[in-house]
């Protein structure tokens, strides 16, 4: 009988020496991705925060980085900008436990909104996304510059 374990999850924040990991799942999920060079940057924001999902690999039991996200504190809005998990690791719940530790840090630091904008096309993410409390209310159009997709811009209140 085959058993399906679940991955021992364990959110931190994102260091420099994660920055090989994280890129290569950025390479992976997205038609644009950020460079090396604007992630490594967010790094320095104050207001910017890269968690990173981690699990033990490999006969030492070494991190493996699975996904992160990234997301902005301003005043009481916390904004989402990026959120992708591995895609081998994907339907194991690590998306949905990366944006749930996002809102709860963010609420946790005094914010009662949460705001993002997500690609019409990628129902994956709008269903994460509304499974959590965020509603669809509005369309930016155009907003992806790649292929001229309109976002959907979602709002969840914490
Ligand atoms: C979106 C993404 C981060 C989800 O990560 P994940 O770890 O696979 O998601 P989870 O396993 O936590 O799933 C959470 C929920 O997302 C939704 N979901 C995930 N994959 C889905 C799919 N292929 N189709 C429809 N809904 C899906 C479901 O509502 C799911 O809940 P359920 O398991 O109770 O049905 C991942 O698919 C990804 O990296 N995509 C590429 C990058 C991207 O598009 N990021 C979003 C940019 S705004």
């Amino acid at each position: 009988m085959a058993v399906r374990v679940r991955p021992r999850v364990n959110i931190r924040v994102m260091r420099t020496d994660d920055l090989e990991p994280v890129m290569a799942i950025e390479r992976t999920a997205f038609k644009s991705p950020w460079s090396p060079e604007l992630l490594a940057r967010e790094l320095e924001h104050d207001w910017s925060t890269i968690l990173v999902a981690t699990e033990p690999r490999g006969p030492r039991g070494e991190e493996a980085v699975m996904g992160f996200i990234i997301y902005w504190m301003v005043h009481d809005e916390i904004h989402v900008l990026n959120v992708a998990v591995d895609p081998p690791l994907r339907g194991r719940g690590v998306g949905r436990t990366l944006v749930q530790e996002a809102l709860a840090r963010g609420k946790a630091a005094g914010a009662t909104l949460a705001t993002l904008e997500v690609r019409k096309s990628n129902e994956a993410a709008q269903h994460l996304y509304q499974t959590l409390g965020f509603k669809p209310v509005g369309v930016r159009a155009n907003y992806y510059v790649d292929e001229g997709e309109d976002a959907i811009v979602m709002v969840a209140n914490l």
